[in-house]
């Protein structure tokens, strides 16, 4: 059967059952059946659909959220980027500032130490030398790598490194002490030599910074200036030595007159014993012979107002103070008589010899007696008293702390008033009027005394009067 035959049978079906009520109608009910189910799914299929799409659009929303979030976030994530972009480009500027602030800073203390004209050495803790300044190279005349490694004891005169490390460690610092520096030359430095510590963060000594000055042109001045305070003091002492001289002076001329009249009264007597040709040979020569004994008492004291008044360097000599006192006496005995001052003498008889300058110590004397002579003029008191006194002492008692001789001048003058006793030894300081004194007879003899390495004391007692008391050592025996 083909095709078309197929199709018209069909027909013919559906016409006969149209022809047929009963049959139609199930046909019908049976559609619709199936087009009520075909609802139902499609129904079903709805409602799949609708909740597919409520969960979707949730999850959607949710979505939405999410993504919200993560822009807030993004944003607040990038704002904080920002900040810390801002922050490391301050700290980049910070950095930089700091860096440059630290170059100069370094450039400033590299330029100080360059041009510091202290010498600047650098040590390891075990003395080697680890740097040196310029300063170094020029005064010492070494080149930095002949100086880098070496101790610096190989530079120093007579210095153990152990002494510099050893006082360091002890106080963190030497304080200045002179030190000598050998240049390549072999010339010495003197120096002000200072060191410190300088420590690690854990305290551990990482080395010591030395700082040294070099003295030698303030040396030079020094000697020279000493030269010449040597120079001018020799020539106050001589100035005062003339002040002495005056106060001789005015004693000696009866030091004088008294040989001189009994020569006189010799000569006279033998002129007359030969005008009345009686003089007899023997009385003759025992009148020669006392005038020889006058002259040379003249003699003696015109010698002794020559040595006195020599310009001369100190000469020292072994000598017993005792006969220095003794000759200074001698001068003053008869002026002082003249005042009504009684000058008595209590001299030791076992004293120990003294290395002394005869003229210097006895211009100490001559000052001392021509002072307390003055000052009992003041008083007007007429029974004015200097004593001198001389004994020993030995290391125990002794103010110098070894066997020593102690003169002693003392006066019954009435004292020294505390605002002269504060003053009385500075050169230029007196009481007296306008030419009378200048005020330099203490100073001098303070330096004498300490030339010959003894001090000078003043007791004095308001009322009564005053004590001088001088301490000279002793010749060390043996
Ligand atoms: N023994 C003494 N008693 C009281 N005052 C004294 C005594 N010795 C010194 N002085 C006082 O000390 C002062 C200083 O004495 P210093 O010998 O230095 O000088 P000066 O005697 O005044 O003068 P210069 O000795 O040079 O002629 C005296 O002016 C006097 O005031
Ligand atoms: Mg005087």
């Amino acid at each position: 059967m083909n095709k078309t035959s197929e199709t018209t049978k069909g027909l013919l079906e559906e016409m006969l059952g149209l022809l047929d009520p009963q049959k139609a109608s199930l046909n019908i009910i049976d559609d619709l059946d199936r087009k009520n189910k075909d609802l139902e799914a499609v129904q079903t299929a709805y409602m799949k659909f609708m909740d597919d799409m409520d969960r979707k659009n949730r999850d959607l929303e949710a979505a939405q959220k999410a993504f919200m979030n993560i822009m807030d976030d993004m944003e607040r994530k990038n704002r904080d980027l920002e900040a810390a972009q801002t922050a490391y480009m301050n700290i980049m500027d910070d950095m930089e500032l700091k860096n440059k602030e630290l170059d100069e800073a370094r450039a400033y203390a590299d330029n100080i130490i360059r041009s510091m004209t202290e010498m600047l050495i650098v040590l390891a803790p075990d003395g080697t030398i680890k740097g040196v300044n310029k300063a170094v190279r020029r005064v010492l005349g070494y080149d930095e790598d002949e100086l880098i490694g070496i101790k610096i004891n190989s530079i120093l005169v007579g210095e153990e490194t152990e002494d510099i490390f050893g006082s360091l460690a002890k106080q963190e610092f030497t304080v200045q002490s002179e030190k000598i520096f050998l240049t390549k030359k072999g010339e010495k430095i003197p120096s002000l030599f200072s060191g410190a510590v300088m420590r690690g963060s854990s305290k551990n000594i990482q080395g010591i910074v030395c700082v040294a000055r070099d003295i030698s042109e303030r040396k030079q001045m020094e000697e020279e200036i000493k030269e010449k305070l040597k120079e001018s003091t020799a020539q106050l002492v001589q100035s005062e030595k003339l002040n002495a001289l005056g106060e001789m002076i005015a004693s000696i001329s009866h030091e004088l007159k008294q040989p001189l009249n009994v020569i006189k009264i010799i000569s006279q007597s033998l002129e007359i014993d030969i005008k009345r040709n009686r003089f007899k040979p023997e009385e003759l020569t025992g009148n020669i012979s006392d005038i020889k004994k006058q002259v040379d008492k003249l003699s003696e004291i015109i010698e002794h107002m020559r040595i006195f008044t020599r310009k001369s360097s100190t000469v020292m000599e072994k000598n017993c103070v005792n006969r220095v006192i003794e000759q200074a006496c001698k001068f003053f005995s008869q002026q002082l008589k003249i005042y009504n001052i009684e000058l008595t003498t209590d001299l030791g008889s076992d004293l120990p010899q003294i290395l002394l300058d005869p003229i210097q110590i006895e211009q100490v004397i001559v000052n001392l007696i021509g002072n307390a002579r003055d000052a009992l003029n003041e008083t007007e008191r007429n029974d004015g008293r200097i004593a001198i006194k001389t004994h020993k002492t030995d290391s125990s008692t002794s103010l110098l702390g070894r066997e020593s001789v102690v003169i002693e001048i003392t006066d019954n003058a009435g004292g020294i008033p505390e605002h002269v006793l504060k003053k009385i030894f500075e050169p230029f300081f007196t009481t007296k009027a306008p030419g009378k004194g200048t005020g330099l007879g203490l100073s001098i003899s303070k330096k004498i005394v300490e030339n010959h390495r003894g001090i000078i004391a003043i007791e004095t007692k308001g009322g009564e009067g005053s004590n001088f008391v001088i301490t000279l050592p002793a010749i060390a025996e043996g």
